[in-house]
Formats: C-alpha cells, structure tokens, sequence
C-alpha cells in the first residue's frame, strides 16, 4: 500500500503541530502545503517536507489522499468546498467555522458526497475518557461545571469576534465537546458576558463569560470562559453523579466516591498523536477510530454557538430537542 499523501491548507501553528506528528508516520508523505502568507507555506514545507502551493487548488493537482484544514475560524469555507469537490478525505480544524451557516453548508456538502472526515477535537482521545464514561455508565449525571480560564493566545485575529468567534467558540470548544459526550446533550442555554474586551489591540470580545446549561436528561450546569491572565489557569470540566466527582483535564481524570479519592494521569500529546492517527488509518481503509466526523463536530459548534450567542443577545437559546444525537437535529431558537 503506497503512503498516504498528505496536503496542508494553512501553515500556522496547528498546521505545524500536524506536519510535525504526520511527519513522526512511517506510512504519510508530506505532499504540499498552502497558506494565504506564502512565506508560512515555504516555511513549514522547507522543515517537513512537500512543496509550497500558490493555493489549493495548485494544492489538490498534487494527487492527494487527504488534506488538513487549519485556517483559523473566519477562514473556513471556501478550502473545504474545494476539497469535497475534489472528493479528498479532509481532517477540519476546530472550530470548523466562526458561524453557523457556514458549518452547515460544509456538513451537508460532506454528507451528500459520503466524504471521510475527521476534527481536531482531540481530548476524544484522551486515555481517561474510557473510565470516566465506565464509572457514569450505570449513574445519571447532576452537574456539569465546564470551564477554560486562559490568557488571549498570540494570534491577531483571536480577539475579534468576527474572526474566531470569541473564547468559547474558539477555546472552550473542547469543553463543550467533552461535556456532550459524557453528560449528554445541552437543550437550553442562558449565558452573560461581562462586555468588556481584554485589553489588547482592536479586540471586541467579552474577557469573561459563564453559562447555564440544562440537559436533555435534567441535569444542569455551567461553562465558563476568560481570557483576562496571563496564563493557562485551567481547562476541564468536573461531572457530579449520585456519589461520584469526577474532574477531567488534558492531563488526567481525577475521580472521588465510596472508595476514596485516586488520580490517573492521561498524556495530552498521546491524544493529539491519535486523533491524526486515526484519521489517517480510517483514509487508508486500515481503521475505524474517527470520533468526531465534521456531522460530530457540528453539534458541538452548535452548542458553542448558542451559548456565544445567548451571551451576545441576552436571552436563552434553546436548541433542539436532542431524542436524535444533536448531529442530527436542526437549528436553534433564540427566545425574544
Ligand atoms: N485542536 C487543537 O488543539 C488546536 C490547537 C491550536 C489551534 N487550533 C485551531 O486551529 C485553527 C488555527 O489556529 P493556529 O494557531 O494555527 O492559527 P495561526 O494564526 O497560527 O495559523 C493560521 C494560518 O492560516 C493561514 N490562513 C488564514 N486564512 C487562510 C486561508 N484562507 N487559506 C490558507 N491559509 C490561511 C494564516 O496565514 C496562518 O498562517 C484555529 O481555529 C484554532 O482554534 C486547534
């Protein structure tokens, strides 16, 4: 079986995470890379391999078996039409989108054509993830408390709404995305922002936000985002079942009931090495260990959206009744 043939669309600093663990893949060719700043492309291509492309269309003349999409949010659209066109497997970066339209119009063109598609929300890989969905298989959740209390990340277009989406929709993402998988799905929202931008250049979003969740099964609970340190304070969520707290993070899952109180570490880098992993043994037809397809990450981007939304507008946002996986379910409604 000859390598998979991979291309990058964006050669900034998730593509280079990607490049360099493709690159660590006895069976992937690094074929080509594009990015609107030439000079990124050529960068990341002299150091991992491939050629740099004028665009992606230059970039899928290249006959590849799949490409990487990590433009940042505003960016999304026009490279993954260009790739469903040309029927490549694609992996979309999370966010998959700045706004709702457009992730829908990307998930549809996906299903129509049955591409193979795979997202960046890597903590589904996470080794702890197992156990935490064992220890609540026999309990319902109560609580949720989510939260990603961070710094602004050195990106231009992070503080601008228009450009990522604000913090939970940019950040807290992998948040959301865990809460649904292990707490089920979100059906109202009611979030407030603070209105104040943190204080860096040009920025218009709210440095903190927290929100009230309600579940499909009547749990309840919270997310918070802020982005007013200086660093990266904490990132998880903690899970209350009858007798059972949980709390997971990137770097492990911390459990306390009956039994006591035990820590079992998970390695953060080992889940982002899978995610790719997976995605590029699904294209070659060796694997079935995609776990969040772009239909997947839809929902997620839904709930960050109606949370980013409700915080904007001031009212609740209900989503659709989640009977069907939320992948599947339609639209959200903004109470006026
Ligand atoms: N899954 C994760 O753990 C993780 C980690 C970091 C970033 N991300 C996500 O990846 C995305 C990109 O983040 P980043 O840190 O790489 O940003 P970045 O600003 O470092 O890089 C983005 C690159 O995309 C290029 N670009 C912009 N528009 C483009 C277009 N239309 N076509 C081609 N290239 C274009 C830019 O020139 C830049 O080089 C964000 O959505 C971010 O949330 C995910």
């Amino acid at each position: 079986m000859r390598n998979c043939r991979v291309g990058l669309v964006g050669a900034g600093g998730v593509a280079q995470r990607h490049a360099r663990v493709l690159a660590g893949f006895d069976d992937v060719e690094l074929v080509g890379v594009t990015d609107v700043a030439p000079e990124a492309a050529s960068a990341l291509a002299a150091q991992h391999g491939g050629r740099a492309c004028a665009d992606v269309a230059e970039l899928l003349a290249t006959e590849l078996d799949a490409v990487y999409v990590c433009v940042p949010p505003f960016a999304h659209g026009p490279a993954e039409e260009a790739v469903i066109e040309a029927g490549v497997p694609m992996f979309v970066e999370k966010p998959v989108a700045v706004d709702l339209s457009t992730a829908e119009r990307i998930a549809d063109l996906v299903a129509r054509r049955g591409l193979r598609t795979a997202v960046g929300h890597h903590w589904r890989y996470l080794s702890v993830l197992d156990q935490a969905r064992d220890l609540l298989a026999d309990r319902q959740v109560r609580m949720v408390s989510g939260a990603w209390l961070d710094k602004v990340p050195p990106v231009a277009w992070w503080s601008r709404r228009d450009r990522s989406g604000g913090p939970v929709v940019e950040q807290a993402a992998h948040v959301l995305d865990l809460i649904r998988v292990l707490a089920g799905e979100v059906t109202e929202v009611t979030a407030y922002g603070n209105g104040t931008p943190p204080p860096v250049d040009g920025a218009d979003i709210d440095s903190v936000t927290t929100a009230a969740l309600r579940f499909a099964d009547g749990a309840v609970g919270t997310l918070s985002a802020a982005c007013v340190l200086g660093w990266k304070h904490r990132a998880g969520l903690e899970i209350l079942a009858d007798g059972l707290a949980l709390a997971i993070t990137e770097d492990g899952l911390s459990i306390r009931d009956a039994d006591g109180e035990r820590h079992l570490p998970a390695d953060p880098e080992a889940a982002r090495v899978a995610v790719d992993r997976a995605f590029v043994d699904a294209v070659r037809g060796i694997g079935d260990d995609v776990r969040v397809p772009y239909a997947e990450a839809l929902a997620t981007q839904r709930l960050a959206l109606a949370v980013a939304d409700s915080a904007r507008t001031g009212t609740t946002v209900r989503l659709a009744a989640a009977t069907t996986p939320a992948a599947l379910t339609t639209g959200v409604t903004v109470d006026a």
